[in-house]
């Protein structure tokens, strides 16, 4: 059993090692084109690389490593999920939604270059992703590419992110309860996080019954670095974060953390992770970096 030095110097590792491999893909990616599109590609660069935990593509990889899937498809599976949430923060970040000016550590895509840039990038990183799931490169069989777009399509749209996003519009409007809050953050956090797990089990092509416990690990994970994200945009430093914090309250959105209240909150988020550990418990130390992950979701302070 790892000490919790030793741990979080693993997680540490497998973080460089999983950015430095999504830049590497985002790289070749997004080679820039001598034509009129130049500033697209411009923006999608400035937006996808070199930024952010790169926590859902770690997800993959740390999933994928339990069951011995290829690199090459595990890296490829993790920049399409990375594509998706990138293109989320461009629109989160626009004038429309939260009308950001700072995103990892840098002025966000449409303070950058402009609005209809932003847009267009972040719908090209959107598609980005699908052509790189149905590519024949990240699985040789096409049953396998279908199940990752059906996955990372359902975890963006209406039921997931996309309608996640429209619901916390709606929070800043309305007063939700606690299980309403519960299904806005799962659905615009938490699906993609499941769904960065649930690619790594098809790339695996585990059973239904062999998904369960990976399930409720990500289910519960996914709500407590959202309860994170809450209380760090209440009491987190902004340089670390690379964002502007104390926006929630001010807009007088219903989070979970105006519903319980910094304490309760952080201890609902800690039973998360001790239960998405629990989730865990047919696994030896092989689950320990999906283990680090979990308490990552709330030790970190961005
Ligand atoms: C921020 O996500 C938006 C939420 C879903 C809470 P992250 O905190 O994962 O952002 P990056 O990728 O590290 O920038
Ligand atoms: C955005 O949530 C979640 C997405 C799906 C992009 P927030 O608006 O709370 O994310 P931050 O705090 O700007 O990163
Ligand atoms: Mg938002
Ligand atoms: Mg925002
Ligand atoms: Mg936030």
């Amino acid at each position: 059993m790892a000490t919790v030095a030793q741990a979080s110097l693993a997680l540490q590792t497998a973080l460089r090692q999983v950015s430095a491999e999504v830049d590497r893909q985002f790289d070749k990616l997004l080679a820039i084109p001598s034509d009129p599109r130049e500033n697209l590609y411009r923006a999608m660069r400035h937006a996808a690389i070199s930024g952010g935990k790169r926590l859902r593509p770690l997800l993959v990889f740390a999933t994928a490593q339990l069951f011995g899937v290829d690199k090459t498809c595990a890296a490829r599976v993790a920049t399409a999920v990375e594509c998706i949430h990138v293109y989320s923060l461009i629109h989160d970040d626009l004038p429309a939604m939260d009308n950001d000016d700072v995103r990892r550590g840098k002025p966000t895509v449409h303070r950058q270059f402009d609005e209809a840039t932003a847009i267009l990038a972040g719908d090209c990183l959107h598609a980005l992703a699908f052509e790189i799931l149905a590519d024949e490169a990240t699985h040789a069989d096409p049953f396998v590419r279908v199940e990752l777009i059906a996955c990372l399509s359902h975890s963006s749209g209406p039921s997931g992110m996309a309608g996640g996003q429209m619901m916390d519009l709606e929070a800043e409007k309305t007063s939700f309860d606690l299980p309403t809050v519960t299904r806005l953050q799962a659905m615009k956090t938490g699906a993609l996080i499941a769904c960065a797990v649930e690619s790594a089990a098809i790339l695996a092509r585990l059973t239904p019954e062999a998904r369960t416990g990976l399930r409720g690990y990500a289910r519960d994970i996914g709500l407590a670095f959202q309860i994170a994200d809450d209380l760090l945009d209440a009491e987190g430093d902004e340089a670390l974060a690379g964002k502007k914090l104390r926006k929630d309250g001010v807009a007088g959105k219903e989070t979970f953390l105006s519903l319980l209240g910094p304490d309760r909150a952080r201890s609902q988020a800690a039973l998360l992770v001790d239960q998405a550990i629990a989730h865990l418990k047919s696994y030896g130390p092989e689950a320990d970096l999906l283990r680090d992950i979990a308490r990552y979701t709330l030790e970190r302070d961005r």
